[in-house]
């Protein structure tokens, strides 16, 4: 099993999280932004964001996985959701990476029904090929191929996640 070379380095996911917080920073001015990371893939790049961002807002988190990645009928699982009451929140949902979009698309829909003020969802992969189910992506940090990336809260296993820089992993050599 192989750790590639950083596809992306701590410089340049620190750079694009910047960018991405200062648009979330203007467009939630005088909202009442509650940031909702899906976890556990979620967990960096959303503390990362979270300390970016310049405009007051609350967090809270679901945790969720989906199973039959390959197939297109996937199934998430929902381990633990939002304990706020979102009625009047401005919603971000803030997911590490969107591949098929079965599990964005499945806590997006969980979302809506509990009539969040408004909803909105910023990805910061987003690996368009493997599309099955189209979520609407606000905010994205970076697209990629279809390669198997680790790092930066994205696991092979459950490890690697703590790779702070993002890189493409193999199987064999
Ligand atoms: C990963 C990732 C996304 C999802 C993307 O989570 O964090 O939530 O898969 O894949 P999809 O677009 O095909 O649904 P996973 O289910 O592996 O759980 P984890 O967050 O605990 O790693």
């Amino acid at each position: 099993m192989v750790v590639g070379k950083p596809i992306f380095t701590v410089e340049q996911i620190q750079q694009r999280v910047r960018e991405l917080a200062e648009m979330i920073s203007k467009d939630y001015e005088g909202k009442n932004l509650l940031a909702v990371g899906i976890l556990r893939g979620a967990f960096m790049f959303l503390s990362d964001l979270v300390r970016a961002i310049k405009v007051p807002l609350t967090v809270d988190f679901v945790i969720a996985a989906s199973y039959m990645k390959e197939a297109t009928t996937g199934e998430v699982k929902v381990y633990y959701d939002v304990r706020e009451d979102v009625n009047d929140k401005d919603v971000l949902l803030i997911e590490d990476i969107v591949d098929t979009g079965i599990t964005l698309n499945h806590i997006r829909e969980r979302m809506l029904q509990k009539r969040p003020r408004s909803l909105k969802i910023c990805a910061f992969l987003d690996k368009k090929e493997r599309r099955v189910v189209d979520v609407p992506l606000d905010y994205t940090g970076f697209e990629i191929p279809n390669e198997f990336v680790v790092g930066y809260g994205l696991d092979y296993d459950n490890r690697y996640r703590n790779l702070p820089y993002i890189a493409v992993f193999r199987k064999s050599v």
